[in-house]
């Protein structure tokens, strides 16, 4: 089995994160609903990712699979592969907790879900508070914080965070917290570069962390309709071909030298040691040039279902709202789906 070794970005606590993460989103199809189907694979996925020598798992409530997280990382440490802690486990807590009490309530329920006495890394998953109705609750983000400065002090978790924060936002953060946020989880590729963003996290010592890394660059992705880089474009076949890597190598690259963690999601396990193979070459001067011109600001996850909610973070774009899929309302978590 081929074996990778992934290094680490150190934290403002004091703490490191490995800068190549697993992402366990399995996603929406295209009636919204959440693909269940795929969490055996997953959880398969995930086994392989631990043994070839991933130490980072990216999980959220919402991801429904806390369940299968648990229990391949508590397999893992029984079976010896890893010690817990080797692993760094992230999860997230959703816009319908955003009470500080619910906070608490939030990670309790993830570490009983996760069979876990501790997370690594505890993220606000988006600024806005929305209930279970989809009613925009208006809970103030610095009252949310409270909580996380709360689970933090209780030894919940190791590290707090946030995700989908703006300039502003951060800045507002920063100025009214008692606890740092050590991390901001938002999209970042080569057609969103976030520039502005990544420099202000980089200045306040918060360390970037890279959700959807490829944007529209794979073929599972790839739609005309839209001003994204494709997976054929002549360019990045070009660089691959000079490095010896693939266009999702070159891209995974670029972020890692932008010092920046990235948490690519795929089941498929020839693709996760390629995800994991690009700490052994470095990309020249004039290529990160040329890898920066693809930055058009094309967002791939806009969700305008939320774009008139206090605290939507994202510019707002002129379309006809959709309704907020239930399926990004209420759920059970676990393959089963019958977990609270
Ligand atoms: N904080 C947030 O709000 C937020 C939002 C979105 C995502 N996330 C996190 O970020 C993770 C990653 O984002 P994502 O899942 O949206 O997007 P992604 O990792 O950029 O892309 C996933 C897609 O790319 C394919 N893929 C992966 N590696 C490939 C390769 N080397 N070559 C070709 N295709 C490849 C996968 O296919 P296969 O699986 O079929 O191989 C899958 O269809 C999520 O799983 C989640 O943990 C966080």
């Amino acid at each position: 089995m081929t074996k990778v070794v992934i290094p680490k970005f150190k934290l403002n606590n004091g703490l490191e994160i490995p800068a190549l993460g697993y992402g366990t989103w399995t996603g929406l199809n295209e009636k919204d609903e959440f693909i269940s189907e795929d969490i055996p694979k997953l959880v398969d996925a995930m086994s392989y990712a631990i043994d070839v020598g991933y130490r980072h798992i990216d999980t959220a409530h919402l991801y429904r699979v806390e369940p299968e997280v648990g229990y391949v990382v508590n397999k893992k440490i029984k079976e010896g592969v890893i010690k817990r802690e080797d692993i760094f486990v992230t999860t997230k807590v959703w816009n319908d907790h955003h009470r500080p009490e619910d906070v608490e309530r939030s990670v309790r329920g993830s570490l009983k879900r996760l069979g876990l006495d501790y997370v690594d890394l505890v993220l606000m998953h988006w600024p806005m508070s929305v209930s279970k109705d989809g009613v925009d609750e208006k809970i103030d983000y610095l009252d949310t914080w409270r909580g996380f400065e709360s689970v933090l002090k209780q030894g919940l978790v190791k590290s707090i965070g946030v995700s989908n924060f703006n300039v502003e936002q951060l800045i507002r953060l920063l100025a009214n917290c008692n606890v740092l946020p050590v991390v901001n989880q938002v999209e970042i590729n080569l057609n969103l570069g976030q520039k502005e963003l990544v420099d202000f996290c980089q200045k306040n010592g918060i360390q970037v962390v890279a959700y959807t890394p490829f944007g529209r660059m794979v073929p599972s992705r790839f739609d005309p309709n839209y001003p994204a880089v494709r997976h054929d474009d002549p360019v990045m076949l070009g660089l691959g071909k000079k490095y010896g890597k693939t266009v999702q190598q070159i891209a995974l690259r670029y972020l890692y030298q932008r010092g920046i963690t990235s948490i690519p999601k795929t089941l498929t396990k020839t693709r996760i040691v390629e995800n994991a193979s690009i700490f052994d070459f470095e990309l020249d001067e004039n290529d990160v040039a040329t890898l920066q011109k693809f930055d058009n600001n094309f967002r791939t996850v806009r969700p305008t279902f939320w774009q008139n909610m206090t605290n939507y973070p994202f510019d707002k774009v002129d379309v006809a709202i959709p309704e907020i899929p239930v399926s990004l309302r209420i759920w059970k978590n676990g393959a089963n789906l019958d977990i609270d």
